[in-house]
């Protein structure tokens, strides 16, 4: 299929875009470069360097290129940089999506795989988190993405736009040449690694008072090609697809202490840690229950150890010291 892929120079969207090539599909990258890397797009995909909510652009891409699929990565995607800065989540990923499926619409379209998030939940009543649970977040970011899956709903009922809502719990690891390089680095498995490699500051450990075992919060990490492999399966299957939106996580919950100790071992080194007070916006708790990717893509995470994800995210640093260095 022609797929045209939003935010694929940046991290998740690389890592698909370049498994979609390998799976025999022809790839087009649009990405305004604010934080992905030219370097991140993968050879052979041309790279448009417009940003998703030029209602016209994109429409045109999606003609001339007669793009069959679009699968929309980029977005602003940080809990706690979304409770400081609401209107950036709103206007990036909300007028974001609008625009997107407007352009799809004009052009004829027929479907989009879009990067939900569990940050959609917020607080969750019950633990595994299935699809049916209520949607109440606890951020503006998660209420971008809750906003976004409406709009895709309306669409398709409307326009008959096919769509897929993938709620990634937290995506890890890397793959051989693209892995994450965020500027700033915010996500725990990353700054645990320069911590223990000496090249990041002690971690903060953002509350130690929540009502988990170890007090600290507990997230369901899951593999970048994991997630990768879920949208070719959700690709080849959208035109059939009953239910829309599916949960990508491992079913495993880790604390941050466990993370901590996983990185250790993986390392070889100590993590070097300081207190800090909880960061507004974050739930306690987020684990997947992913049953119905099972039965509806036939898809099961490879890489599901913690240990795999971490050492995968430990070899590409080593490999990367500076990330994609520009
Ligand atoms: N944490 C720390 N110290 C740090 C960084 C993180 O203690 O320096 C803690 C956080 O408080 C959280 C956990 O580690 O409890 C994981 O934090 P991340 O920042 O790595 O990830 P988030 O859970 O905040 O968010 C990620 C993605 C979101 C996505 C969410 C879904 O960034 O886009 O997972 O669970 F929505």
């Amino acid at each position: 299929m022609r797929v045209l892929v939003t935010g694929g120079a940046g991290y998740i969207g690389s890592v698909t875009a370049e498994a979609l090539q390998a799976a025999g599909h022809e790839v087009w990258i649009l990405d305004n470069l604010s934080r992905g890397h030219r370097s991140a797009v993968p050879p052979g995909s041309p790279l448009l360097q417009a940003d998703v909510r030029d209602r016209e652009g994109v429409a045109d891409v999606l003609r001339r290129e007669r793009i069959d699929c679009v699968m929309h990565f980029c977005a602003a995607s940080l809990v706690g940089e979304s409770m400081e800065k609401p209107g950036v989540y709103f206007d990036n990923n909300v007028i974001g999506m609008i625009q997107l499926l407007q352009a799809m619409v004009d052009a004829g379209t027929a479907g989009i795989i879009f990067s939900s998030s569990a940050a959609t939940y917020g607080e969750p009543e019950r633990i595994p988190i299935p699809e049916e649970h209520p949607v109440r977040p606890t951020n503006p970011y998660g209420e971008s993405k809750v906003i976004s899956e409406t709009l895709l709903s309306w669409f398709h009922r409307v326009h008959g736009v096919r769509y897929a809502a993938l709620r990634y719990f937290n995506a890890a690891g890397a793959a051989e040449r693209l892995g994450e390089d965020h500027t700033p680095e915010t996500h725990l498995i990353p700054l645990a690694l320069a911590a223990a490699a000496g090249t990041g500051a002690p971690l903060p450990i953002f509350g130690r008072d929540y009502l988990t075992p170890d007090g600290t919060c507990i997230r369901d990490y899951i593999h970048v090609l994991d997630l990768a492999d879920a949208h070719i399966r959700a690709l080849e299957r959208l035109e059939t697809l009953e239910e829309h939106t599916f949960n990508l996580g491992n079913g495993e919950g880790y604390s941050v202490l466990e993370v901590v100790k996983t990185v250790e071992r993986v390392t070889g080194s100590p993590v070097p840690v300081r207190e800090a007070p909880r960061r507004p916006g974050d739930p306690a708790r987020l684990v997947a229950s992913a049953d119905r990717a099972q039965r509806r893509l036939g898809w099961s995470p490879a890489r599901p150890q913690l240990e795999t994800i971490v050492a995968d995210a430990w070899s590409w640093m080593q490999r990367h010291p500076h990330g994609y260095g520009d």
